[in-house]
C-alpha cells in the first residue's frame, strides 16, 4: 500500500533580518491597537497563526485578553494545547461553551453529525457552537483580532488589517493578514512558539475534529476544512458579515 505524502511544515524563507522587520511591524500594530481601544479581545483557535499572535501580544506586552471558542468537538489535542499554551505564556485563555440548549436543538433537528448533510445543517451547527458563543464572547469589547491571513484561502484575498465588524458594531483586526505560510513557521522555528501537535501530522489548519482532517503534499491548505462542501462554502460563519 503506499502511504500518500501529508502537507508537512515548510521550511523557513526569510532571513533573520527580515523577519525580524516583519516581527518589529507586527508589535506596532498590536500596541496600536491596544492604545487605540479599551477592551480588546483575541479569538485563539490554538492553530500556528494564533500561536504566533499570541506569542507577539505576550512579547509586545500588549493590553489583549485571549479566549477560545470550545464547540465541544474539538481534537482533544487542541483541548490540550489551551492549557500549553496558558503555562507556557503565564497567560489566561477564557474558553467559551456553546449554550446546551442551541447544542440540543441541533442535534434534535439533524442529529450529532448532520452537518455531514449539506450546506444547511452545517452552517447551524457552527452556529449554535461557534457563531453565538463568538457573539456572547464579544460582548462589551471594543475590538476583536484574528489569526486570519490573506494567502489561505480565495475568500481571505481581500482581508486588510483594519475592517469594521458591521454586525457587532466593533472594530475587527487582522495583524497577519499579509503574513505568508513560510512566515509563519520561519517565526515559530525562530521564536520556539509551542504548536499543536497536530501540525506534525499532516494538519495545516485545523478546526473542529469531525470536520478536519489531513492535507495531501500539493493540495490546498483548506482542502482538510469541511472537505465534503464546495470551497466557496468552506468557512464556518467566523469571519462574515452577518
Ligand atoms: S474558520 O472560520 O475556518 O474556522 P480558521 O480556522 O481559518 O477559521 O481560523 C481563522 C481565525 O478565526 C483564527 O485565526 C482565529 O482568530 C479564529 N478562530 C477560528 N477558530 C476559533 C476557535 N475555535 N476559537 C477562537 N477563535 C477561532
Ligand atoms: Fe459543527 Fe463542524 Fe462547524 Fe464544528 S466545524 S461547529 S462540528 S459544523
Amino acid at each position: 500500500m503506499i502511504t500518500p505524502e501529508f502537507w508537512s511544515i515548510p521550511p523557513g524563507s526569510l532571513t533573520p533580518a527580515q523577519l525580524a522587520d516583519k516581527t518589529a511591524v507586527l508589535h506596532g500594530r498590536l500596541l496600536d491597537i491596544s492604545k487605540r481601544f479599551a477592551d480588546v479581545r483575541f479569538a485563539t483557535s490554538l492553530a500556528a497563526e494564533d500561536m504566533v499572535m499570541t506569542d507577539t501580544i505576550s512579547k509586545a506586552n500588549a493590553k489583549i485578553k485571549l479566549f477560545t471558542l470550545a464547540t465541544g468537538r474539538l481534537h482533544q489535542e487542541t483541548v490540550d494545547m489551551v492549557k500549553t499554551t496558558e503555562d507556557h505564556y503565564g497567560v489566561a485563555i477564557e474558553k467559551v461553551y456553546p449554550k446546551e440548549s442551541d447544542v440540543q436543538a441541533f442535534i434534535n433537528q439533524y442529529g450529532m453529525n448532520g452537518f455531514y448533510d449539506g450546506e444547511e445543517p452545517k452552517k447551524a451547527c457552527c452556529g449554535a457552537r461557534k457563531i453565538k458563543p463568538l457573539n456572547a464572547a464579544l460582548l462589551g469589547a471594543d475590538a476583536w483580532i484574528t489569526g486570519q491571513r490573506r494567502e489561505q484561502s480565495t475568500t481571505r484575498t481581500e482581508l486588510n488589517f483594519e475592517e469594521l465588524d458591521d454586525s457587532r458594531g466593533i472594530a475587527k483586526f487582522n495583524p497577519l493578514f499579509d503574513w505568508s505560510e513560510a512566515d509563519i513557521w520561519a517565526y515559530i522555528k525562530q521564536e520556539n512558539v509551542p504548536i499543536h501537535p497536530l501540525h506534525l501530522k499532516g494538519y495545516p489548519s485545523i478546526g473542529c475534529e469531525p470536520c478536519t482532517r489531513q492535507v495531501k503534499k500539493g493540495e490546498d491548505i483548506r482542502a482538510g476544512r469541511w472537505w465534503w462542501l464546495q470551497s466557496d462554502s468552506k468557512e464556518c460563519g467566523l469571519h462574515v458579515n452577518q
